[in-house]
């Protein structure tokens, strides 16, 4: 198969970690016989250099006519001062959104060989941590209106929350149908004593909760979830909540599980034309030194593989080449640990192209 991938390297350690990750994709296109076209796409700080703004129609337009998009990271302190406006993550949520990219999914799972690595108690640790956020990407606080005010010589900000029924009700389907292929629970996340909009999504969960039997299904708060998941993150399977909530709530699965280099996601919506990214950021103090942690983009693009290519050998194939070089105790300086070997950012990349190709 022929597929055309939109490539943003991005800003900060994006450029490294996406090269990192396409010479494992190169490795999967000989392995399997397909060809992956790469095209650059400026987003972020770097599409400010050149454009003044952090996303252009052109890039947008680019993405929307590729097979999916993979991304590496976005933003810096360069860019730390400019207006709301023409931040670089200003370029991001308006990708998403151009894209209609609502149903982001963040895979939480703790490798074994990185148990050491978790801050959590190892008999936590041992019960295993095997989890899926699923958050809502397009709607909520970061959508709402935002504004800031001179009201009797004070300043007022504010910032508009707000969900309709059918924005939720997408998102819960998703979220459904993944634990059918998991472990069959879903808890909805919300601070429905609180909230208004999500006093709506505990309603509508019950609602779209009778149409999946299967389906052990149950709400937690989310000031308490935060807690829960240091305490016994083993109870989760699939997590599904909106948009603010799951941006930080996914910073803490990913936590503990060892690294946040280590977690891939994607955004998805109507069509097959996907968005993949890790979900951690530029790392700008790291940036150049060719250090950074790969696996989560080079996990984020086997998610690529499987759900926007339908190429499930492919993506497993990924999967299992990771694994491998992490049994192999290769290890990027923020996973390491005295006996394994440490690697560079490129050579994550190379040494899990080659183990993709060994394999075959
Ligand atoms: C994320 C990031 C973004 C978000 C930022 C960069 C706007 O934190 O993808 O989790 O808040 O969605
Ligand atoms: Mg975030």
């Amino acid at each position: 198969m022929e597929k055309n991938i939109a490539v943003i390297r991005g800003d900060g350690i994006g450029p490294e970690i996406v090269n990192a990750t396409l010479d494992v994709l190169d490795a999967v296109a000989e392995r399997f016989g397909h060809k992956f076209n790469y095209e650059d796409v400026d987003m972020g700080g770097c599409s400010i250099d050149k454009y003044g703004v952090p996303l252009t129609e052109e890039a947008i337009a680019k993405c929307l006519a590729s097979d999916s998009v993979l991304l590496g990271a976005i933003g810096g302190y360069k860019w730390d001062n400019l207006p709301g406006d023409i931040r670089p993550e200003r370029g991001l949520l308006g990708l998403r959104s151009a894209m209609g990219l609502y149903s982001n999914v963040r895979p939480a799972r703790l490798f074994p060989q990185l148990a050491f690595a978790s801050p959590l108690k190892p008999e936590i640790v041992e019960r295993g941590i095997d989890l899926v956020i699923v958050r809502e990407l397009i709607g909520g606080v970061y959508f709402g209106e935002h504004k800031t005010e001179v009201i009797d010589g004070e300043k007022k900000a504010t910032d508009v929350m707000s969900y309709t029924e059918h924005e939720i009700e997408r998102l819960l389907h998703i979220a459904f149908k993944m634990a059918q292929k998991r472990r069959k629970k879903v808890t909805m996340i919300d601070k429905a004593n609180v909230l208004d909009t999500s006093k709506l999504w505990r309603e509508l969960g019950y609602k779209i909760a009778g149409q999946y039997p299967d389906i052990d299904y149950d709400y937690m708060l989310v000031d308490n979830t935060a807690m829960q998941l240091v305490k016994n993150p083993a109870q989760f399977d699939v997590v599904v909540t909106e948009n603010m909530f799951g941006d930080i709530l996914s910073d803490e699965a990913s936590m503990i599980t060892g690294s946040i280099g280590m977690i891939p996601s994607s955004s998805l919506g109507e069509t097959g034309v996907g968005m993949y990214e890790p979900i951690h950021g530029s790392a700008p103090d790291i940036a150049g030194q060719n250090i950074a942690n790969p696996i989560g983009t080079i996990l984020s693009a086997a998610m690529m593989l499987k759900y926007s290519f339908d190429m499930d050998s492919e993506s497993d194939a990924v999967e299992a080449a990771v694994n491998q070089v992490l049994d192999n105790g290769i290890r990027t300086v923020d996973i390491y640990t005295d006996g394994m070997t440490k690697v560079s950012c490129s050579e994550m990349g190379e040494k899990v192209a080659a183990a993709v190709l060994a394999a075959k």
